[in-house]
């Protein structure tokens, strides 16, 4: 039998140096495949994804009714979440809050590292095994990419270790985007043989976007998928995730010219310029006007083609498209709480019990 990957049993340098695969089963429940943290795409098999678009989907229908939400409520009323967000964010705290309140967990929040004793010189590790001193889990937002690996690891580490939820890190990765994003794939085409076999096209700043990262990583677990990146050269799509699709070998295009791609697209996931990260407001030179969805350009996509983006959005959709049935970007947002609100639970070994009161409410 192989060892479990234990995360207080590697020292922090040699686990900094593992590729995202080799640090996936330090995230896992041991001996399961199931998550106990949440850090990386890359610790999400396909049976996972599986698992917990159907689990969102159990929870979204027992929500619907008095009764469901009741029990909903009943199964983490104990446990309380930290909310740890020091980059902006409006939609992924919004919906991970309402997550914690469907499944009952009390949360407490951070927004502002200037609020809490980071100002007076406290280590952010410091700060953050301060939050696990109060809570149960810790969903965390933070600009230093692999910030959230260190934080588990360190409490790994602690006589309170709690679960970490990277809710984005840097240019780097944004797994729970990527899952909402994979569970409105997967709603989308339900109809249409599900997400294998589909062409999926991403436009836009595809250098800094970490929700791109993470969802061409997912993508990858699935048959068949051809991807198409859309981006000006300057912000084009880097090399280690081609090397990562070289690897598993999935098919993809690099263009320079949207109109030309849109007919080939199952779903479009539109992106906008990352100009945060700009060190001297380089991005402001780049002409992106040719990366826009217009309304004109809805003739040009598949009647089952779907247009996605994570938001917010700047011009890269006009308002106008919003109206079709195939822009999705507003049900990604309600899908976020969903699948946020199935992988808590699935965490706290909540899953089966929602699954049999799902069964049960059929019968
Ligand atoms: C994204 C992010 O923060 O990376 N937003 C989000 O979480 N929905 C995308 C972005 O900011 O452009």
């Amino acid at each position: 039998m192989s060892k479990a990957a234990l995360l207080n049993q590697v020292a922090w340098d040699d686990f900094s140096a593992m590729s995202g695969s080799e640090k996936a089963p330090y995230f896992l429940k041991p001996g399961e495949q199931k998550s106990y943290h949440a850090l990386l795409a890359q610790q999400f098999s396909r049976p996972m994804l599986e698992e917990l678009c159907s689990l969102a989907t159990c929870v979204r229908r027992i929500a619907k009714t008095h009764e469901g939400s009741r029990f909903l409520q009943s199964q983490l009323f104990d446990k309380r979440a930290m909310l740890y967000f020091s980059q902006p964010s409006t939609r992924t705290y919004l919906s991970f809050y309402s997550a914690c309140q469907i499944i009952g967990l009390q949360t407490i929040n951070v927004r502002d590292s200037k609020t809490s004793s980071e100002v007076k010189g406290e280590s952010p590790e410091d700060t953050v095994r301060t939050f696990s001193s109060y809570t149960d889990l810790i969903i965390m937002r933070h600009p230093a990419g692999g910030f959230a690996e260190r934080i588990a690891w360190m409490l790994s580490n602690t006589s309170r270790p709690v679960p970490v939820i990277n809710a984005g890190s840097g240019k780097d990765q944004h797994p729970t985007q990527a899952l909402l994003d994979i569970y409105t794939l997967d709603r989308s085409f339900e109809k249409t043989g599900g997400i294998d076999g589909k062409s999926v096209v991403f436009v836009g700043d595809l250098k800094r976007g970490r929700t791109v990262r993470s969802l061409a990583w997912l993508l990858t677990k699935y048959e068949s998928i051809k991807m198409y990146f859309v981006a000006p050269p300057e912000l084009q799509i880097g090399e280690d995730i081609l090397a990562q699709l070289d690897a598993a070998g999935v098919p993809y295009e690099l263009s320079g010219d949207f109109e030309k791609v849109i007919p080939e697209a199952d779903a479009i996931y539109m992106t906008r310029i990352q100009d945060e990260w700009d060190v001297d407001n380089e991005s402001s030179a780049i002409d992106t006007e040719a990366y826009h969805f217009k309304k004109e350009h809805l003739a040009l996509l598949k009647k089952t083609g779907v247009i996605m983006h994570p938001l917010p959005r700047r011009k890269e959709i006009d308002p106008a498209v919003d109206s079709d049935p195939r822009a999705m970007y507003w049900r990604q947002v309600r899908n976020g709480m969903w699948i946020r609100s199935a992988l808590i639970l699935s965490i706290f070994g909540c899953d089966q019990a929602v699954r049999d009161f799902y069964e049960g409410s059929l019968s």
